[in-house]
């Protein structure tokens, strides 16, 4: 072979695999374009008119963050950016889409930190720093326990406690990164939030509130449907009455049915029952126990069982399966999770 047959050889398979690169390129754009999620669907005009808004606001969204990456809202930390992820084009559009369900939130962290906030301006609000930390409860009267003072009356005497409390409510810092460096410091930092917030959404005029404004913040994103995971807590009056178990779940299943009345296109909610999944045996055996009532007194409510807890300390889910197999029949779900 001389050395031009072989250059021409070599041009020809050149052309030859250029040609097949376009095309196999064409066919697996085209291959994966036919997989995308929604790609069978034909929209009808007036959908093609919407959808062009949502690309056109989304690509002018990446086109920002391609420009300059600080620009890229996901590519910085949650906690400096949600503020302006809520003022984004592409975030306004989504909260006011129509969208099915919240199906994973659990009792203690549902409402805004704006909405707890203003619930400490609630009457009977007591404050006190035990150990260094503030705690806040209702009473009538407080008791000896620690010293109890007018949360109002601390607060003309110094409004700095406002920041405290501002950041006591929540995980979120200026510096996260540093704050938080693992997922042992954040869930202590987490417990500590849940130690302050729950003696304030237990009192049940505040339980009441909060519930319901938590179904109100989801029918403002134009969510419809909600599967609540609780603990049911203790639940208190002033006068000292406390509430547990199936009561407890009694007051969220008349919050529902009023916020029905309000809002008659709302689908409803239903109930998971999570208590904690740090037990023993016999806490195990009374968790089945509640759940059985729970299931007598609100079939329609209450529909699975799941354990809350930091899961790497726990026990894992084989340590209760005499458990989970005695309760499994009555349930729509068992919610089973990685520790299985
Ligand atoms: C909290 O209270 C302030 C002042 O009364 C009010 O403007 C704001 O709408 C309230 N926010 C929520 C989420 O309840
Ligand atoms: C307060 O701190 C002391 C000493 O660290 C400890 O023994 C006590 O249990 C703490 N009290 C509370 C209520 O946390
Ligand atoms: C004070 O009241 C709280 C809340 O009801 C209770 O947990 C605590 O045991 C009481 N302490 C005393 C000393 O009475
Ligand atoms: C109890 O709290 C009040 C209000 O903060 C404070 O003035 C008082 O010194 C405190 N008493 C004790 C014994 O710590
Ligand atoms: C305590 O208060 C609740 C709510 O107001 C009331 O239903 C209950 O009867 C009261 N209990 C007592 C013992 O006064
Ligand atoms: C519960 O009892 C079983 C069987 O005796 C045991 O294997 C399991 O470790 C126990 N679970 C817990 C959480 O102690």
């Amino acid at each position: 072979m001389n050395l031009t047959i072989l250059l021409v050889l070599l041009a020809f398979e050149c052309s030859v695999c250029l040609c097949d690169y376009w095309a196999d390129r064409a066919k697996l754009i085209e291959d994966e374009h036919s997989q995308i999620l929604g790609s069978s669907i034909t929209l009808t005009p007036k959908e093609e008119v919407v959808n062009k808004k949502l690309i056109k606001i989304k690509s002018d969204e990446y086109d920002k963050g391609f420009n300059n990456v600080l620009n890229f809202l996901p590519s910085q930390h949650f906690f400096k950016t949600k503020a302006q992820v809520e003022s984004s084009e592409v975030f306004k559009f989504i909260q006011k889409v129509p969208k099915g369900a919240d199906l994973h939130a659990h009792d203690s962290a549902i409402v805004s930190d704006q909405f707890l906030f203003n619930l400490t301006y609630r009457s009977n609000l007591y404050a006190c720093f035990q150990n260094g930390s503030l705690r806040l409860r209702f009473f009538s009267t407080p008791n000896l326990s620690c010293n109890w003072t007018l949360l109002a009356t601390l607060r003309q005497a110094d409004p700095s406690i406002n920041d405290l409390i501002r950041s006591r409510i929540t995980l979120v810092v200026d510096n996260p990164e540093t704050r938080y460096r693992t997922e042992r410091e954040i869930w202590a930092a987490f417990l500590n939030v849940l130690d302050l917030v729950t003696p304030v959404i237990t009192y049940r005029p505040v339980f009441e509130d909060y519930f319901y404004r938590a179904l109100e913040e989801l029918y403002e994103d134009n969510v419809i449907y909600m599967e609540l995971r609780g603990l049911l807590p203790q639940v208190y009056e002033l006068n000292g009455t406390v509430y547990d178990g199936v009561d407890v779940a009694g007051l969220y299943v008349n919050v529902l049915k009023k916020f029905k009345q309000d809002y008659p296109d709302f689908v409803g909610a239903k109930f998971i029952y999570t208590p904690l999944r740090s037990a023993d045996n016999v806490t195990a055996w009374k968790y089945v126990e509640t759940l059985k009532a729970l299931k007598k007194r609100y079939p329609d409510f209450v529909i699975g069982f799941d354990l809350a807890g930091e899961e790497e300390r726990g026990f894992p889910l084989k340590n209760f399966i005499p458990q989970l197999t005695n309760i499994q029949g009555s349930l729509v779900k068992i919610i089973y999770d990685k520790r299985l």
